[in-house]
């Protein structure tokens, strides 16, 4: 598969960019369903983030397949190759210095601990966003599981799809949390693999 392709090392590598950035890169991985409040959490984090000088960026399920991955559906398939690429992406933006966030459903536990072993353990962090089914579907601020009721959407996670819960995530939030209180509690990790070991 790789024949005749010969990757090479850059003189300059992560560990420079992060002395220059003053901070480690890294994955902060999250995984639950449609409306379980991923992207706010994340975006509330950029924000703090930001602020302290950060280097960030998100990569959001929606805007990815919009762009790199508008070739995808929602078969499983799909699912694990749209993971894939972004376990690669993950990747990349991890060497250029970025603290990633990634917002996905990442539904299948095989694809998540594919990406944690394509950007590396001890660069992944997993949020497991726990908002119910239940809270979801209430909350149906794309009109999603209205659609999917009605036989509209096919493979609709939670309704014709499955969700495979992580078992042992580093940080699991819920709608019992309030997204301050998720925030505050994924920041503090966070913070604490921001720093050097130098
Ligand atoms: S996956 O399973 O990781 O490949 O999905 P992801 O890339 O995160 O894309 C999820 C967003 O796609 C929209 N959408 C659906 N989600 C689930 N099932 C079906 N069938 C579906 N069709 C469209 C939906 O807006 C998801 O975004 P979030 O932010 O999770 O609500």
């Amino acid at each position: 598969m790789f024949k005749n392709i010969h990757p090479i090392t850059n003189t300059i590598s992560k560990n420079d960019r992060n002395v220059l950035n003053k901070h480690n890169s890294f994955l902060v991985f999250f995984t639950g369903l449609s409306g379980a409040g991923k992207s706010t959490i994340a975006n509330n984090l950029e924000e703090l983030l930001y602020k302290e000088k950060i280097h960030t960026y998100i990569l959001d399920g929606d805007n990815v397949r919009t762009g790199i991955n508008e070739d995808l559906g929602f078969s499983p398939e799909d699912r694990s190759e749209n993971n894939r690429r972004i376990g690669e992406i993950s990747k990349l933006f991890i060497d250029a210095g970025f603290v990633v966030f990634a917002t996905f459903i990442s539904p299948y536990k095989s694809d998540r601990d594919r990406i944690k072993q394509t950007v590396k353990p001890e660069n992944f962090i997993e949020i497991f966003v726990n908002t119910s089914l239940e809270v979801c579907e209430q909350r149906d601020t794309k009109g999603l599981y209205r659609k999917a009721r009605a036989g509209e959407i096919k493979n609709m996670t939670g309704v014709s799809a499955p969700y495979e819960a992580p078992e042992n995530p580093d940080i699991e939030v819920s709608h019992l949390n309030t997204i301050d209180e998720s925030v505050n509690l994924i920041y503090a990790k966070i913070v604490d693999k921001l720093k050097l070991n130098i």
